[in-house]
């Protein structure tokens, strides 16, 4: 039994303040959750703020992102080591956000969990088609390409891979139950493949467009394993209910 994995990305939202209020308030709420793993990914402004906040609780830091290199001339960028250093378990690499306006391609991301895994980090890894690619039924190429090149090299121990459709992020349209899982289901197909037994482990989330109102019916799905919640992790009243979902047919 894959235990689920549910977590936010703030991506550019939320000052301190607005960090702090809600990790304040969001603490009671899901204190009693312990059948979920929780995380939080704030801006890296706020990862410190938000580790402090949530030490010895049942919630996580994620980052955003992370670049591969350890230390050096590359300005405005955060290594590995000081991402563990605020308190952070996990870091969302190769979002599609990332892949599309700021040119990730598949080698800087195999680089960054290569970087990022060394210091024990766990990883949130992201793979998805876009419209144009899953109208010209090249889908399951897509994935196949962005798994085999992003997990080049890379042991798949804590990764978390995520399921995030570009056609269904931020747009209200999420995929139907039936879509996710057919693809779900590629993606264990391809990891046992990859990694035998040890992917049985392996949990496989869904982002885009998630809800209180979609999130029961998805986790219905025998393959998806929890989600990636952007706008609707922004309210807590939302990221509770989600984090809290319950499993219908
Ligand atoms: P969304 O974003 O829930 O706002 O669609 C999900 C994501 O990009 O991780």
């Amino acid at each position: 039994m894959r235990k689920p994995f549910i977590a936010a990305n703030w991506k550019m939202n939320k000052t301190l303040s607005e960090t702090q209020e809600f990790i304040s308030k969001f603490i009671p709420e899901v204190k009693d959750v312990s059948a979920v793993d929780i995380a939080i990914a704030p801006p890296f402004t706020s990862l410190a703020l938000a580790a402090e906040q949530l030490k010895n609780t049942n919630v996580m830091v994620a980052s955003q992102d992370v670049f591969y290199e350890e230390k050096g001339a590359y300005t405005g960028e955060v290594s590995p080591v000081m991402l563990v250093d605020t308190g952070c378990k996990y870091v969302i690499i190769g979002h599609s956000e990332r892949r599309q306006y700021f040119n990730e391609t598949d080698d800087i991301v195999n680089k960054k969990i290569r970087a990022a895994k060394k210091t024990g980090l766990g990883i949130i890894f992201c793979i998805g088609e876009s419209l144009e690619e899953r109208e010209a039924g090249k889908t399951f190429d897509i994935l196949q390409r962005e798994i085999e090149k992003g997990l080049e090299g890379i042991d798949p121990e804590n990764m978390v891979i995520a399921y995030e459709p570009i056609w269904a992020i931020g747009t209200g349209k999420t995929a139907s139950a039936e879509q996710a899982q057919e693809v779900h289901e590629y993606i264990r197909n391809k990891l046992n493949i990859l990694y035998g037994k040890k992917s049985e482990n392996l949990r496989i989330i869904y982002g885009g467009s998630v809800t209180p109102e979609n999130i029961d019916l998805l986790m219905y799905c025998k393959d998806l394993d929890g989600a990636l919640v952007g706008g609707a992790s922004l309210k807590i009243e939302s990221f509770t209910r989600i984090v809290k979902f319950r499993k219908v047919k």
